[in-house]
């Protein structure tokens, strides 16, 4: 396997969002801000913290704010600059110098391994980070950066695992393999979603990945699964067979932002962290658990 840097990285962001009905009626899933930054814009940095520029964004119709978002707002800018508030115009543009944001439709929602596949022209022949909107991953090392260190040190592909409950496997994709080291798994068997008398360990993928353009022809002969939707697991199981697939448990705190309590959470955890808004929020705890 070729020992290129890794120095692209696919957001696909192209799901309905159905899960937050109503407010992603109008607006995409990934607008929905963790206290005032949108949950895109976590991801991108996260990206971006990991030393990656060039961010491919596999979106649908009516998701045109994500691109808005990391672009310039000049009549924004111009008018906080006229009322001398600088620090707020400088927000407004870092986002807009970022990254370098390429955007590629996804023309139906077939899927996220079919979302993956809409990037390949852009990606090419080289090997590439996935984040999933949908997770979020408070570490001191971005995420990330800790699987590209693993895919260049390895020179294979890696998933991001976490350990998770025995009762709690049947909600993600699970890794089975041979251990090469504490928290590193040579990786022969991926399953969606198992019940827990079938799960080949408790090692659930959430939504980070590093992998070889070789993704791109497993994708090409997955067949479509459940719903007619083809499946990231699925071709992640087929590229296992070509090459060294590993799975490595991050360090981090992950919160399941695709769901309304985990987006709860991650809203507290992060306001929490936060020293102009820690003290209210605190105190808006306690007002609210002594009413409870
Ligand atoms: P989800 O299964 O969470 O779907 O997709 P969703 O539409 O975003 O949300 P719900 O479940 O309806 O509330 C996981 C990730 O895969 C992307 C989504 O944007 C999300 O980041 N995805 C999924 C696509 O890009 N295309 C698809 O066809 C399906």
């Amino acid at each position: 396997m070729s020992q290129l840097r890794v120095r692209k990285a696919v957001i696909p962001a192209a799901g309905l969002g159905t899960r937050f009905l109503p407010a992603t009626k109008a607006i995409p899933k990934e607008m929905i801000p963790i206290v005032d930054v949108p949950m895109i814009q976590h991801i991108v940095e996260e990206a971006v913290r990991s030393g990656i520029h060039d961010v491919i964004l596999v979106t649908a119709r009516h998701k045109e704010a994500i691109e808005n978002h990391f672009d310039f707002n000049f009549e924004l800018e111009e008018s906080l600059d006229q009322k001398q508030k600088k620090d707020l115009a400088e927000i407004s543009r870092s986002i807009g110098r970022l990254c370098n944001l390429i955007s590629i439709r996804q023309k139906a929602p077939m899927g996220l391994g079919h979302a993956v596949l809409c990037a390949a022209p852009v990606v090419g022949q080289e090997p590439f980070a996935v984040l999933l909107g949908d997770d979020l991953i408070d570490s001191e090392v971005p995420c990330t950066r800790q699987l590209m260190e693993i895919y260049e040190s390895q020179g294979a592909s890696v998933v991001g695992v976490m350990e998770v409950p025995q009762d709690q496997v049947s909600k993600y994709g699970i890794v089975g393999g041979r251990t090469l080291r504490p928290g590193l798994i040579e990786v022969d068997q991926l399953v969606e979603k198992p019940s827990p008398e079938l799960a080949p360990s408790r090692y659930a993928i959430p939504g980070r990945y590093v992998l070889s353009h070789r993704i791109f022809e497993c994708l090409q002969n997955t067949k479509p699964g459940k719903g007619g939707e083809i499946q990231l697991t699925d071709g992640l199981q087929l590229l296992a067979r070509v090459e060294r697939l590993l799975a490595y448990e991050f360090e981090g705190t992950r919160y399941d932002t695709g769901d309304r309590l985990g987006l709860i959470d991650a809203t507290l955890a992060y306001a929490l962290k936060r020293p102009e808004l820690a003290p209210g929020v605190q105190e808006l705890l306690r007002k609210h658990l002594r009413g409870s």
